[in-house]
């Protein structure tokens, strides 16, 4: 059966942030789902929830973030994945990969020309992520295993991005954030 998975309502923040502080067993991610979801760089659009029998199980927050070119030029719009998660009871039951699969639809009709994400380099590659640095983009620290920095691309635009490293929100932009 194929998972319902839709936009959190403004009045489920809280709830949608209980699913990080289970599935991670920590404040840390539930912290900075909820930092990230009240900054101005939150995309609402693309961060979906799970929901079966009535009840939210998985969720993951994009926010906006910028390609800054090694060489002079604009930065560009990208979006970044993180964190995600699913409530310890209804982990390997496909929650995650029903939600990441509709970000991925979403953000393709929404004209979105790339997506990255710091993760497990075993989970992500079967939505087509692939390892970031040999495309030149860089993470805001190094990243250790380097595999665990991922893009996927989303447009064509995608095939002539520029070198360059990232910059992202607030909430995420201290080196706490970017340790596998
Ligand atoms: C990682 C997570 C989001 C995956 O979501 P999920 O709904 O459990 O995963 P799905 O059911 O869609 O996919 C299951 C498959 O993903 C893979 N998988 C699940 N968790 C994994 C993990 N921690 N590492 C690597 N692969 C994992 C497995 O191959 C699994 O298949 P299997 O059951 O045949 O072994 C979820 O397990 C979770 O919230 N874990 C704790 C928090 C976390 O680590 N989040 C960070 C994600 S970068």
């Amino acid at each position: 059966m194929r998972m319902p998975v839709r936009m959190v309502e403004p009045g489920e923040l809280e709830v949608v942030v209980g699913i990080h502080r289970r599935a991670f067993g920590s404040d840390v991610e539930a912290n900075l789902a909820r930092a990230l979801m009240h900054d101005p760089a939150y995309l609402p659009e693309l961060s979906l929830a799970g929901e079966r029998a009535g009840r939210l199980l998985g969720h993951v927050v994009f926010t906006r973030m910028w390609l800054v070119p090694d060489e002079r030029g604009p930065e560009v719009p990208l979006a970044l994945l993180a964190p995600l998660a699913v409530v310890p009871e209804a982990q390997r039951t496909g929650v995650g990969t029903a939600v990441v699969q509709a970000a991925i639809r979403r953000a393709r009709e929404l004209g979105e020309i790339a997506m990255l994400v710091l993760g497990h380099p075993e989970y992500y590659p079967r939505f087509g992520f692939e390892p970031a640095l040999p495309r030149g983009i860089r993470a805001p620290y190094p990243i250790e295993p380097a595999e665990a920095w991922m893009v996927l691309p989303l447009s064509p635009a995608a095939e002539e991005l520029p070198s360059g490293v990232v910059r992202v929100a607030d909430p995420i932009a201290g080196p706490d954030m970017w340790r596998e």
